[in-house]
C-alpha cells in the first residue's frame, strides 16, 4: 500500500506539466488578434472583446471559453464557447474569414460560435479539417450562401445548430450521411426546395427544426421511421401534401409543430395516442378535423393550435382533458356555442378562439383567473356586460374583443390590471358617459375603443405609455382637454366621428411624437 502510494506520488512528481500544444495557443492568439483587429475599425479605443484571459504567457488550457482533454499524453483543444464575444453598442459587422485560424486546431470536438454578428459564406474546406466535431452551434449570426457540403462529412456530429442565420438553397442530400446527427436546427434561415428523404437515414435524430424558411413539396412519408424523434417543428414554410400518416409511429413525440404550411386533408386521429405529446400545433393549414369522432387523448397537451382546421359545432370537449394547457388557439375555424365553463376554469394562460361564431357571456370565473394572459374573442357573437371581477385577472397582458355585441360599462375594476398592455374593445356596443381611470393601467400602449357608444368627455386618464388610442365612431362631446398633451409617447390619436366642440386644439402639437390625428 506505501508502496503504491509512493509509486503514484512519483508518478505526478515526474510527468511534465503538460500545456496546450503551442501551434493551437498560436492559433487561438491570432484568432484574438484578428478579432481586436476587426473590432477596432468600429470601436478604435476600447475592442469590445472578451477575451482578456487569453494571455500568451498562460497555459491556453486555462483561458476562459477553452476546454482541453484530461489525456495522460497531450493536452489537446476540444472544445470552444465562443459565444457572444463582442459587447458593443455599434453595428460591429465580423467577416467568416474571422473563422480561418481555428481550422488549424483539428481536435476540437465542440465549437460554439453563436451570437458574433458574423456575416458571409461558411468556409467549407475549414470545416473538412474539424473532422472530430460533435457539436457545432453557429446560431444567430448573419452567415449566408449554401451550407457547405464538407459539413454533411462530418460524421461524428451529433448535434448541428446553424439557425438564424441567412443560409440560402436546398438542402443537400448528403445530409443522409451524418447518421451520428441528434439535434438538427436549421430554423430561421432561407432554405427552399423540398426535405431530402436521405433525412430518413439520420436514425438516432431526436430534434428536426427545420422552421421559418421555405421549404416545399411534401412532408417524407417515411418521417415516422425516425423513431426517436421528440420535436418536430416544420412550422412557416410551404409544404404541401397532407400530414404523413406514419407521423403516428413517431411514439416518442412531444412537439409537434406544422403550423403555417399549405397542408391539406384530415389529421391522423391516431395522433391522440401519443402519451408524450406536449404541444400539438397545425393552424393555418388547409387541414380537416373530424371533431365528431369520439375522442379520448393519451396525451396531456400544454399547447394546442388547430387555427382555421374546420372545426365545427361546439369547442371540443376532450380539451377538458387537457388539465395542464397554456395556450389554446381555436381561432378561424365555424366554432358555435357558448363559451364553456370548463374552460373558464382550466386556468389556461392564452386563449385564442377569435374568429369563430360563438355567443353567449363570458362567464366570471374566466377573470379569477392566476393564468389568464391574453384573451382574443375578437369577431364572434358573444354579448352581454363584461363582469365586474375583470379586474382580478391581474395577469392579464392582451384582451381582444372587437366586433361582437358586448354592452354595458366597462367595469371599473379593469384599472387593477397593472400589465395591461393592448385592450381593443372596438366594434361592440359600449356604452357610459364615464371611463374607468386607466392610469393606473401603466403599461397600456394601444387602446381602440372606436365604434361603440361611448359618451361624456374624452378622458385624459391614460398611461403615459399609451402609443395608440382609437375613440372614433363614438359619441364623445365637450372639449378636448389640456391634459391630454401630457402623452408624451402618443403616436397615434383618432377621435374622428364624435360630437366634440370646436376646433383641434393647438397642444395637441406639443405631443412630439405624434404622427397621426384623424379628427
Ligand atoms: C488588421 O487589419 C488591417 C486592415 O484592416 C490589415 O491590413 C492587417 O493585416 C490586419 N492585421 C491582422 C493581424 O489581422
Ligand atoms: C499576462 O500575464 C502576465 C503574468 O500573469 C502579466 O504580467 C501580463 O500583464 C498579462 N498580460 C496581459 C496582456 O494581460
Ligand atoms: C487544416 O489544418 C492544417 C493543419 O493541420 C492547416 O495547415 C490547414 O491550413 C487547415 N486547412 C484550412 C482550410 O484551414
Ligand atoms: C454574403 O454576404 C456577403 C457580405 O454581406 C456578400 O458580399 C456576399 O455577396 C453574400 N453572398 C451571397 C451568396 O449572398
Ligand atoms: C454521402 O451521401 C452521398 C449522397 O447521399 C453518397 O453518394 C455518398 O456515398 C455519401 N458519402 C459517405 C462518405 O457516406
Ligand atoms: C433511439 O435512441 C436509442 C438510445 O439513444 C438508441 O439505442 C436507438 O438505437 C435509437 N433508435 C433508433 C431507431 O435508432
Ligand atoms: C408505421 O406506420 C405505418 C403506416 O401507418 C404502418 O404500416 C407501420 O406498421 C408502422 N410501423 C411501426 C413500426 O409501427
Ligand atoms: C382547402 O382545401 C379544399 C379541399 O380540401 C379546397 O377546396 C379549398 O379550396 C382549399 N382552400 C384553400 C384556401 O386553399
Ligand atoms: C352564427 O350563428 C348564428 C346563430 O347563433 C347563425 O344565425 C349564423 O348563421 C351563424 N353564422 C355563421 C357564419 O355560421
Ligand atoms: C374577484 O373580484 C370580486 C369582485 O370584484 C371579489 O369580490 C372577489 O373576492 C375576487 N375573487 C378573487 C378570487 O380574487
Ligand atoms: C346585440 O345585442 C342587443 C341587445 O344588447 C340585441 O338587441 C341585438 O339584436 C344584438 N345584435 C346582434 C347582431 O346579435
Ligand atoms: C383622473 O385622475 C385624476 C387624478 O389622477 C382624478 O382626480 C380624476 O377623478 C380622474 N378622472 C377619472 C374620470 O377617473
Amino acid at each position: 500500500m506505501a508502496k503504491l502510494s509512493l509509486l503514484l506520488g512519483l508518478l505526478i512528481l515526474f510527468t511534465p506539466s503538460l500545456s496546450c500544444p503551442v501551434h493551437q495557443k498560436q492559433a487561438l492568439l491570432q484568432f484574438k488578434a484578428s478579432l481586436i483587429n476587426a473590432t477596432t475599425s468600429f470601436s478604435p479605443k476600447s475592442p469590445p472583446v472578451l477575451l482578456e484571459s487569453w494571455n500568451s504567457s498562460l497555459d491556453c488550457c486555462h483561458w476562459d471559453m477553452v476546454i482541453c482533454s484530461s489525456r495522460f499524453v497531450s493536452r489537446n483543444v476540444v472544445a470552444l464557447y465562443l459565444e457572444d464575444l463582442i459587447w458593443s453598442k455599434e453595428p460591429i459587422v465580423l467577416s467568416s474569414t474571422i473563422l480561418t485560424p481555428l481550422f488549424r486546431i483539428r481536435s476540437l470536438t465542440q465549437l460554439v460560435m453563436s451570437w458574433n454578428q458574423i456575416q458571409g459564406e461558411l468556409p467549407g474546406d475549414g470545416f473538412a479539417n474539424l473532422t472530430e466535431l460533435v457539436h457545432l452551434a453557429l446560431w444567430n449570426n448573419d452567415f449566408n450562401g449554401s451550407i457547405p457540403s464538407q459539413l454533411f462529412h462530418l460524421k461524428h456530429l451529433q448535434y448541428l445548430d446553424i439557425s438564424s442565420n441567412s443560409f440560402q438553397g436546398n438542402i443537400p442530400k448528403e445530409i443522409g450521411n451524418m447518421t451520428k446527427l441528434q439535434h438538427l436546427i436549421l430554423r430561421s434561415n432561407e432554405l427552399f426546395g423540398e426535405i431530402p428523404s436521405s433525412i430518413l437515414n439520420l436514425k438516432e435524430l431526436k430534434t428536426m427544426d427545420l422552421s421559418y424558411n421555405s421549404l416545399s413539396m411534401e412532408i417524407p412519408v417515411d418521417i415516422g421511421n425516425l423513431a426517436n424523434l421528440t420535436i418536430l417543428d416544420l412550422n412557416c414554410n410551404k409544404l404541401t401534401g397532407t400530414i404523413p400518416s406514419t407521423i403516428q409511429n413517431l411514439t416518442k413525440l412531444e412537439i409537434l409543430h406544422l403550423e403555417s404550411n399549405l397542408l391539406i386533408g384530415d389529421i391522423p386521429s391516431k395522433l391522440f395516442n401519443i402519451k408524450d405529446l406536449k404541444g400539438l400545433l397545425l393552424g393555418g393549414n388547409n387541414l380537416t378535423w373530424n371533431n365528431n369522432a369520439k375522442i379520448v387523448p393519451k396525451f396531456t397537451l400544454s399547447e394546442l393550435s388547430t387555427r382555421s382546421c374546420g372545426l365545427t359545432g361546439e369547442i371540443p370537449n376532450w380539451i377538458s382533458t387537457q388539465k395542464t394547457l397554456e395556450i389554446l388557439d381555436l381561432s378561424e375555424n365555424q366554432l358555435e356555442g357558448m363559451f364553456p365553463k370548463w374552460l373558464a376554469e382550466m386556468e389556461v394562460g392564452t386563449i385564442i378562439l377569435s374568429d369563430n361564431n360563438l355567443t353567449g357571456s363570458l362567464p366570471p370565473r374566466l377573470f379569477n383567473s392566476q393564468k389568464l394572459y391574453a384573451l382574443s374573442l375578437s369577431r364572434n357573437n358573444f354579448y352581454g356586460e363584461l363582469p365586474n371581477n375583470i379586474g382580478n385577472a391581474t395577469t392579464l397582458g392582451i384582451l381582444t374583443l372587437a366586433r361582437n355585441n358586448f354592452s354595458g360599462k366597462v367595469p371599473e375594476s379593469i384599472s387593477k390590471i397593472y400589465g395591461l398592455y393592448l385592450l381593443d374593445l372596438s366594434n361592440n356596443k359600449f356604452s357610459g358617459n364615464t371611463l374607468p381611470d386607466f392610469s393606473s393601467n401603466v403599461q397600456l400602449q394601444i387602446i381602440d375603443f372606436s365604434s361603440n357608444e361611448f359618451s361624456g368627455e374624452i378622458p385624459t386618464n391614460f398611461s403615459q405609455e399609451t402609443i395608440i388610442l382609437a375613440l372614433g365612431k363614438n359619441k364623445f362631446s365637450g372639449r378636448l382637454s389640456r391634459n391630454l398633451a401630457n402623452m408624451s409617447k402618443l403616436e397615434y390619436l383618432d377621435i374622428h366621428d364624435n360630437k366634440i366642440k370646436g376646433e383641434l386644439p393647438d397642444f395637441i402639437c406639443q405631443i412630439s411624437t405624434l404622427h397621426i390625428v384623424i379628427f
